[in-house]
């Protein structure tokens, strides 16, 4: 039973077309619904490790575009010239040195970080991550633009959806096809940042 989960459909399809991680489709889905990536976007990806997200955004925006991640762990993978990545915690990262691997603020904030362990209070930990994406965007999202974060569903996520929509023109969650049923996993999708303005004048307040 465990082995049928483990190899899905999606699984097998990802060892088939070349990406490291199942998660690739997710992504794809993301983009499919939403129209996030553009061709030569600058792109962050947040808990990027083992790196399928990064392949698939790299292809997506080609070789004019720019993709950063960070994690806590080192991505071993070879990857297209466009991928930059570092090692480090998000929670004790500033957004400048994220930026400065990209030249200027990011087209799309992406965050897929999880808690590395899993479980009881994985649910709290995923919210605190996404808050902190939250309190970061005014150093790394340029105004107008994307985010899409994972979160894990329990009694934070009406909060933190909430939080995302006092930022955005639009915020909604959506589960993709490529998550496991089994899974709590929700992603944030959030459109039209309102920039660092709107915070300062108290209607983001509590987002970070
Ligand atoms: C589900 S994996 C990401 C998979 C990735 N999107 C892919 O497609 O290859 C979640 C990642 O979040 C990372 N992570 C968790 N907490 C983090 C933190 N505080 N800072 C940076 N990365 C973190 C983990 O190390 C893990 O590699």
């Amino acid at each position: 039973m465990a082995r049928r989960v483990l190899h899905d459909q999606y699984f097998k399809q990802a060892k088939a077309e070349g990406y490291l991680a199942r998660s690739a489709y997710k992504l794809t889905e993301l983009d499919e619904r939403f129209k996030l990536i553009r061709k030569g976007s600058r792109i962050l990806d947040l808990g990027c490790a083992p790196g399928s997200w990064l392949q698939v955004a790299a292809e997506r925006v080609g070789e004019s575009g720019v993709v950063v991640g960070i994690d806590l762990k080192r991505v071993d993978a070879k990857l297209a010239p466009q991928v930059a990545t570092l090692v480090g915690d998000i929670e004790q990262t500033a957004p400048e040195a994220l930026t400065e691997l990209a030249a200027g603020l990011f087209d799309l904030v992406l965050s897929d970080m999880a808690p590395n362990t899993s479980g009881h209070g994985d649910d709290l930990v995923s919210a605190r991550l996404c808050r902190r994406v939250l309190a970061l965007l005014p150093g790394l999202l340029a105004p107008g633009r994307g985010l899409a974060m994972k979160i894990l569903e329990g009694q934070e996520y009406p909060g933190v959806l909430r939080e995302t929509k006092r930022l955005f023109r639009d915020a909604q969650g959506f589960k993709p096809k490529a998550s496991r049923e089994v899974s709590s996993e929700m992603y944030i999708v959030g459109k039209g940042y309102a920039g660092p303005a709107q915070r300062e004048a108290g209607t983001g307040g509590d987002a970070g």
